[in-house]
């Protein structure tokens, strides 16, 4: 059978398929310490499972509005405006089945042949293949580790050229853990306004940040700005929902337009239930995605710490998100008693099989020297992987 081309120019979502691998290795009874799996280990708030069982009990289980219901609507136009000053009516707001679905029709409502989108590497890896399914092509920006990742203004004028079409900005970003700071995004903005840009703002990680650090919705920075901005969030991460799929979009009228009857044509509305559940998140959250933080700020000191000790590691802080994205360079000038080991990807093989610990290598998110450890999963079980890694590191020759 002949598929559609843009079928072969994608992967399946590695994060994804590596997460799998960790739980059917589990499954099987294999003890592995899976720090893959890029969802928060918490169970979803009480009060938000109380909501979806209303939900049910009282038969809001039938088709919603394709682009969502109103009271979750208002709900996210009441966050935006409360949290970040952002004013939205509310047919500026789609919801979708998650984030990564609301930049998928983002991607589709926007994008042709030929178009470019900027992407600052290292990336989240769904927004290149998200833009070559849509026939566009992917540009990467590259960051330095020693500059926390920042995008520079003239690096990012560097990749403008007359088919460019939209940038990402992703920050808290995954795999680096990096936020942005207000000049920063000022940069960014400036060369989006000169070009004609649209920036897609993926803010999924905005609540989750330590040291102080500080989320700026780039779309704050002006109403001019605010006029090329979608922003793309949901309840995945700060409510511990992944499984619930609820994610939103919220910008200019008529790309939103355009995303929600792409939205109608393909999946119709998120679920019902999950949509009554996404309200009560939304409304009453908040002290719990504060405690979980807490927790998880813990876990990034112990694991950054012990990674700095291991030989031929090297990890920058992170401040937000719950990814450590430690340097391992240093590691490939070590071998094994099968050879040497060259890249991260071979590295994280290595530690699958001799460690038992389960992590992401660097490539699919643009960066061969590093590797992606989530520690949001328990203190103990952070400290036994690392203890192994460590032990699997030091065989190394
Ligand atoms: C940067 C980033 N954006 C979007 C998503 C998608 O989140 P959702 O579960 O809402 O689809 C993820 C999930 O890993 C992510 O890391």
């Amino acid at each position: 059978m002949k598929l559609a081309a843009r079928a072969g120019r994608i992967v399946p979502s590695p994060t994804l398929s590596i997460a799998a691998t960790a739980k059917a290795m589990v499954a099987q009874g294999i003890d592995i310490i899976d720090f893959a799996s890029g969802e928060p280990d918490w169970d979803t708030p009480e009060s938000v499972k109380a909501a979806a069982e209303a939900a049910i009990r009282s038969g809001f289980t039938k088709y919603t509005a394709s682009a969502g219901i109103e009271e979750l609507k208002r709900a996210i136009a009441e966050k935006l405006a409360v949290e970040q000053g952002l004013r939205y009516d509310t047919s500026q707001i789609l919801v979708s089945c998650g984030a990564k679905h609301s930049l998928y029709n983002l991607a589709e409502a926007l994008l042709e042949a030929g178009d470019e989108v900027i992407i600052p590497a290292p990336f989240w890896v769904s927004y290149r293949d998200q833009v070559l399914l849509n026939d566009a092509t992917p540009v990467l920006l590259h960051t330095s580790e020693a500059d926390g990742y920042a995008v520079s203004h003239t690096g990012l004028e560097a990749c403008v050229t007359p088919r460019t079409k939209a940038m990402i900005v992703n920050s808290p970003g995954n795999p680096t853990g990096a936020t942005y700071d207000r000049a920063t995004l000022e940069g960014i903005a400036d060369v989006a306004l000169r070009h004609d840009l649209v920036i897609i703002s993926d803010e999924i990680y905005e609540k989750i940040l330590y040291d102080g650090a500080r989320h700026w919705s780039i779309a704050t920075l002006g109403p001019d700005v605010a006029a090329r901005t979608v922003v793309v969030n949901g309840v995945s991460k700060a409510y511990a929902m992944t499984g619930w799929r609820i994610g939103y979009a919220a910008g200019p009228k008529d790309l939103i337009t355009a995303m929600a009857n792409i939205q109608s044509q393909s999946t119709s509305n998120p679920s019902s239930i999950s949509q009554k559940a996404a309200v009560a998140a939304l409304q009453g959250g908040g002290a719990f995605t504060q405690r979980m933080v807490v927790e998880f700020d813990r876990r990034r000191r112990l694991m950054v710490e012990r990674l700095n000790k291991m030989p031929g590691v090297s990890c920058r802080m992170p401040s937000g998100a719950f990814y450590a994205f430690p340097n391992i360079a240093g590691v490939f000038t070590r071998r094994h008693q099968r050879g040497p080991i060259t890249s991260a990807a071979e590295l994280a093989a290595y530690l699958l099989t001799e460690a038992r610990v389960a992590v992401v290598p660097g490539e699919p998110f643009g960066s061969s020297s590093h590797l992606r450890l989530s520690y949001a999963t328990g203190i103990e079980v952070i400290a036994r992987g690392l203890d192994r890694m460590e032990a699997a590191l030091r065989q190394l020759t």
